[in-house]
């Protein structure tokens, strides 16, 4: 296991040298993640409702009594996930009814970016907007929260997100499993002391994280299934923790697509390390012999030279009943990709967590390539629908969950551990964890103008890891 930087340099060395940081650096040495205390699993599982994202009017507004505080509806679960089709055109209406600012941004989407709700773009509270863009993005599992700068984190961990799944002609053909068969699961942890967000200086280096999963807004919920097979769409919806799903028996799942819909070619995965932002789409077989035995959806301990994945802990229960569900034979081929080829030359991105590299101080101590967010800064500039080759390097001892905005990539290389089984579909984020490289290809897209790029760690983006580029 490689040791962490923050180890290797010796913190109280550099810290005592350190004179001109504003933070008490004295809780910052010990980051560890906040431990998960498991809870009944007896609390049956709800869905989001699917409304047409065609004229939906999303209200955000205060929730009470609910355990998150926020919501788009006034059931405090999930916002309603938004079911469209690739190609139609949509005119979703945001009305603000908190009491401060907020806004959409619709993650994966490639949308012009005065739709795409960047950190500046304010509802005032009180206020609407009407938003209107067409859906260029394939079938997928895509999601929306808010992007305000200062509220970002604390929105979305306070309920303010929800999903969208896009339908296309080449999806319907592989006719998988869909009505009670299909699954979408939001993963989230939260605190069971309620709503109240207030990070720590070391929290914000660790990310905030809660003491207990809520799935679907519903704390270790309990899920009866049918046997046979199932597809389990999952999101990470959490704002700092990275999940290393599996089942409780280990059993085999079929990865079929990722962020960016379908994969190629199903994969065999037993384990799927998920960032936040991220999306899997599983295909899960549960059979006669499953019937009265209690099965989890696990998030295993995984190794990763950080302060995350020290413990495995429980997600929810499935039970499965003596009724018999669907069969479903996955084809040998998913969709048609194409492979995006790698450049020779690749824009580098350094994350760097200050206190541990250098001690310039400024406001953030979470950096991309030395900077923190500027919004009249562009990192690099690049040319619409031209091909790019990024790399990423994390010289920190946090995982930091990569997202870019306004397209979805590939992955063509890690340098820390082998290719994973979502690394083989179209992405707009990534683990990127301590030490590791990744390298990724890209064409960019043809909305012109500003787009982000940040970890989606969202106490991270917050302090400042995230910046632009401007495609011309
Ligand atoms: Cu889900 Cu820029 O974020
Ligand atoms: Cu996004
Ligand atoms: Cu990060």
């Amino acid at each position: 296991m490689r040791k962490s930087i923050l180890t290797l340099l010796g913190i109280g060395g550099l810290l005592s040298s350190c004179s001109n940081m504003d933070h008490d650096m004295s809780q910052m040495n010990s980051g560890s993640e906040t431990k998960i205390v498991e809870g009944q699993f007896n609390t049956p599982l709800a869905l989001p409702k699917t409304v047409d994202f065609k004229n939906v009017h999303l209200e955000a507004q205060a929730v009470d009594g609910a355990w998150a505080g926020l919501g788009y509806s006034a059931n405090g679960l999930l916002g309603p996930t938004l079911v469209a089709r690739t190609g139609e055109t949509v005119q979703p209406k945001l009305t603000n009814k908190l009491s401060e600012g907020t806004n959409l941004h619709w993650h994966g989407l490639s949308v012009p970016v005065d739709q795409d709700g960047l950190p500046e773009d304010q509802t005032a509270a009180g206020a609407s907007k009407d938003y209107s863009f067409a859906l260029k993005n394939r079938a997928g599992m895509y999601w929306y929260h808010p992007h305000l700068m200062g509220s970002t984190a604390r929105q979305a961990y306070q309920g303010l997100a929800g999903l969208i799944i896009l339908r296309d002609d080449e999806e319907d053909k592989l006719k998988l499993p869909s009505g009670e068969y299909e699954l979408p699961l939001v993963v989230q942890d939260r605190r069971r002391s309620g709503s109240g967000y207030k990070p720590s200086m070391n929290e914000i280096m660790t990310g905030f994280m809660g003491d207990q999963i809520s799935v679907n807004g519903i704390p270790s919920p309990v899920h009866q299934v049918k046997q046979g097979v199932y597809r389990i769409r999952l999101l990470n919806g959490s704002n700092a923790r990275t999940y290393n799903f599996a089942l409780s028996d280990d059993r085999e799942m079929t990865l079929i697509g990722t962020d960016g819909g379908l994969l190629a070619a199903p994969e065999k995965i037993k384990e799927v390390l998920m960032g936040p932002g991220e999306r899997v789409d599983l295909l899960i077989t549960f059979s006669t012999a499953d019937q009265g035995k209690e099965l989890f959806l696990l998030s295993k301990t995984f190794d990763n030279g950080g302060t995350q994945g020290t413990q495995s802990f429980k997600v929810m229960k499935w039970t499965v009943s003596d009724q018999k569900g669907i069969d479903y034979q996955v084809p040998s081929t998913l969709s048609a990709i194409e492979r995006l080829p790698s450049a020779s030359s690749t824009f580098p991105f350094v994350l760097s967590a200050p206190m541990e590299m250098n001690m310039s101080g400024g406001m953030g101590m979470h950096k991309i390539n030395g900077k923190v967010y500027d919004k009249t800064a562009y990192e690099t500039t690049v040319k619409a629908g031209d091909l790019g080759t990024w790399n990423f390097q994390n010289t920190t001892h946090e995982i930091h969950p990569i997202h870019i905005h306004g397209l979805q990539f590939q992955i063509l290389e890690r340098v820390g551990r082998p290719l994973q089984a979502t690394d083989k579909g179209w992405k707009d984020g990534f683990v990127l964890l301590p030490g590791e490289q990744v390298k990724i290809a890209l064409r960019f897209s043809t909305d012109k103008g500003r787009h982000l790029l940040h970890c989606h760690n969202l106490e991270h983006e917050e302090d400042g890891m995230m910046l632009q580029y401007l495609v011309e």
